[in-house]
């Protein structure tokens, strides 16, 4: 069966991932290639109840198992009905956060196990695995710096420096686990350049035809 391609971003607060992602959209639209844009958590109706209730700072603490059942209801609803009837279709998936981030939040960050939520993770998605997953690596006192420019901060992003800095060094083991599909971008450059150089690695590592390739 023709099988499309599954692209995920990953990073920390502040590194740009969401206005890559919708540039990347923007142009492989241009160039006549199908693309499902989703993100995590969200990407579904319930996807984004769910994603109201997790960032909600009124919410406070939950213990970090509550935490990743949450994030993975609305991965699984995702996944099923959207990203794999998408990648059925043959479509380009870019997806804004996956498994990885649940890796590095809970099971790094929040102290759950790597390898118990990589298990856990990939048994509610049913073993999809990214063709390809860019991380964009921000030192994460610019990166909150950034974020507190342009919106206030959600429950996530309230935790200490401390956190953040853990869970950049989780990604960092993350990305040396899983070598054959990561890719780490330095995200501390301008967005155009960050556009630039995703598009190198895309074309690069995936096969994208690309019906108006001279539009
Ligand atoms: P994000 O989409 O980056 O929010 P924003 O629109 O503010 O950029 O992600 C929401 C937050 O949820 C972010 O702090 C990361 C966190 N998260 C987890 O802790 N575990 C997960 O599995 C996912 C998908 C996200």
């Amino acid at each position: 069966m023709k099988r499309g391609q599954f692209v995920t971003f990953e990073g920390g607060e502040g590194a740009g991932k969401s206005t890559l992602v919708s540039s990347l959209a923007t142009y492989f639209k241009a160039k006549g290639v199908s693309v499902l844009v989703t993100r995590e958590p969200g990407g579904t109706p319930l996807g984004e109840r769910v994603r109201s209730w997790l960032l909600d700072p009124a919410i406070g603490k939950v213990a970090p198992e509550t935490e990743l059942a949450l994030f993975l209801a609305s991965r699984s609803e995702n996944v099923h009905t959207v990203i794999a009837p998408a990648l059925e279709q043959g479509k380009l998936v870019l997806c804004d956060r996956f498994n990885d981030s649940s890796v590095a939040y809970q099971g790094h960050a929040r102290g759950l196990g790597i390898d118990v939520v990589e298990e856990v993770s990939s048994f509610f998605c049913r073993g999809l695995i990214p063709d390809l997953t860019l991380y964009l690596d921000i030192d994460p006192v610019r990166g909150l710096a950034r974020r507190k420019q342009v919106s206030s901060v959600d429950r996530m992003e309230q935790e200490e420096t401390s956190f953040h800095e853990c869970l950049r060094q989780g990604y960092l083991e993350i990305a040396r686990r899983h070598q054959d599909r990561f890719v780490i971008l330095n995200a501390e450059r301008s967005a155009e350049s960050l556009l630039r150089e995703a598009l190198r690695i895309l074309h690069q590592q995936l096969h994208i035809e690309m019906p108006h390739a001279m539009g």
